[in-house]
């Protein structure tokens, strides 16, 4: 009965897989009302789940709807999932620099959650581009081209959609174990053998201690090898953006000019790409070492090979190819100005999570559900933590559509920097692997 199984967890005991599975695809089913799984949600937050209590829960769901079958796909099948920052655009640069090194990549990426922003609502910022693919187009294009990057479909998980809405209605969201089966259901789904999984710490990441981030890593990795998968996470830093932008169409160009042979780019961010490229290479078996990834990897954005992939990638999705050469293609806002250093010292911080509500706030991601993102508007990022800067030059370049907004958010950001005397020493990027 649903009533003995919430009240034995609210009690503190060990579920079998079979209730827990009578509660998920109850609900999944219209069978086991809202008021029942709240109650039961609740319950597994302040009592926890154990390792094989998450493993089921997250297998349960996976079996909730379909999954990618990958098995006419060329090995080795990978898929990388980062937990959200501010100015991640990542996933733009990995997804056909990895697929350029041999891997093939069906990637199923989310809209902006909270502060962070989505690599869907960023690819959306390219002319005529379809994130709304099938799964069986998904597959024939990973055949053809080796990556596919996707929007969530329907009949993926259906219970995490579920579970998700009404955790976000009830104040358990924030459960490692809950947050966890919800990632790593939606990845087992997604059929590949070898998962990255880059766990983000700091102020511009939902954990925003390395405890929090070691245990949703190391929770995170159990449900995936529990399940026969290679998995690996790492733990990033997100003490500042990540990059030098946050806003959908300029981070689609920062992608652009990262995956370009010689033109300008983010040094930090541009490494942080080859490290997590690495890991993945040599995760799936492609590299002996994660150095010899590194250099594979390197080899592929230096001759280019990466960026045609990505032009590839865009043109098989409807989207315009011509922005890959000419990324002033990309919608554009009509009010430009900067923020400048009050006085002459080191960087010595950038607040992420004022950077990314400003941008929101401007249009770059939604504060209600049914609102619609402006993919023009955002931040350029022009400096990063230990760099020196002058007093008057540029820290940060807003781009706005209206005259107000363009003020509003020059006399926020005001607030988003500290410069200091002394020389500060550089953050590193990777933090830990597990
Ligand atoms: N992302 C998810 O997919 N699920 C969560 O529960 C939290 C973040």
């Amino acid at each position: 009965m649903i009533l003995e199984i919430i009240a034995k967890k609210r009690d503190g005991g060990v579920l079998t897989r079979d209730e827990i599975a009578q509660i998920v695809l109850g609900y999944v089913r219209g069978e086991v009302p809202d008021y029942q799984v709240a109650a039961w949600l609740m319950a597994c937050y302040l009592r926890g789940l154990n390792a094989a209590e998450t493993l089921a829960l997250t297998q349960i769901m996976v079996e909730s709807g379909d999954q990618l079958d990958l098995s006419s796909v060329p090995p080795p099948t990978l898929d990388k999932h980062s937990t959200g920052g501010v100015g991640d655009k990542t996933s733009l640069v990995l997804v056909p620099l990895l697929a350029a090194s041999g891997c093939s990549i069906a990637k199923m990426s989310g809209r902006g959650l909270g502060f962070t922003g989505g690599t869907i609502d960023k690819l959306e910022s390219i002319p005529g581009f379809r994130t709304a693919l099938d799964l069986e187009t998904m597959v024939a294009q990973v055949c053809r081209i080796g990556c596919c990057l996707a929007g969530q479909t329907e009949r993926l998980v259906p219970a995490d959609k579920k579970l998700y809405a009404l955790r976000d209605a009830t104040a358990t969201v924030e459960s490692v174990p809950l947050i966890a089966s919800s990632i790593m259901s939606k990845k087992l789904a997604g059929g590949a053998h070898s998962i990255l999984l880059d766990v983000k710490v700091g102020a511009g990441a939902f954990m925003q201690t390395i405890e929090r981030a070691r245990a949703l890593a190391s929770t995170l990795t159990a449900i995936g090898r529990g399940a026969g998968r290679q998995t690996r996470a790492v733990l990033t830093d997100m003490s500042q953006p990540l990059g030098r932008t946050v806003g959908n169409a300029l981070e689609v160009r920062e992608a652009i000019e990262t995956l370009t042979p010689h033109a300008p780019h983010s040094p930090r961010f541009r490494t942080f790409c080859l490290q997590l490229a690495g890991e993945a290479l040599h995760l799936c078996g492609v590299a002996p070492t994660v150095e010899a990834g590194i250099e594979q990897a390197r080899q592929r954005l230096d001759s280019g090979e990466a960026l045609q992939k990505f032009r590839q990638l865009v043109e098989a999705q409807g989207g315009d190819p011509q922005v890959v050469d000419h990324p002033q293609r990309l919608p554009s806002a009509p009010h430009i100005g900067d923020v400048r250093a009050r006085e002459s010292g080191y960087l010595a911080a950038v607040a992420p999570r004022l950077v990314a509500y400003t941008a929101l706030r401007m249009g770059a991601g939604r504060q209600k559900k049914e609102d619609t993102i402006d993919p023009a508007v955002g931040i350029e990022v022009l400096h990063s933590v230990g760099e020196w800067v002058e007093a008057g030059e540029p820290l940060f370049r807003v781009h706005a559509r209206t005259v107000e907004q363009l003020a509003h958010a020059q006399n926020e950001l005001e607030n988003a920097y500290e410069t200091t005397p002394e020389p500060v020493p550089p953050v590193p990027i990777i933090l830990e692997r597990l």
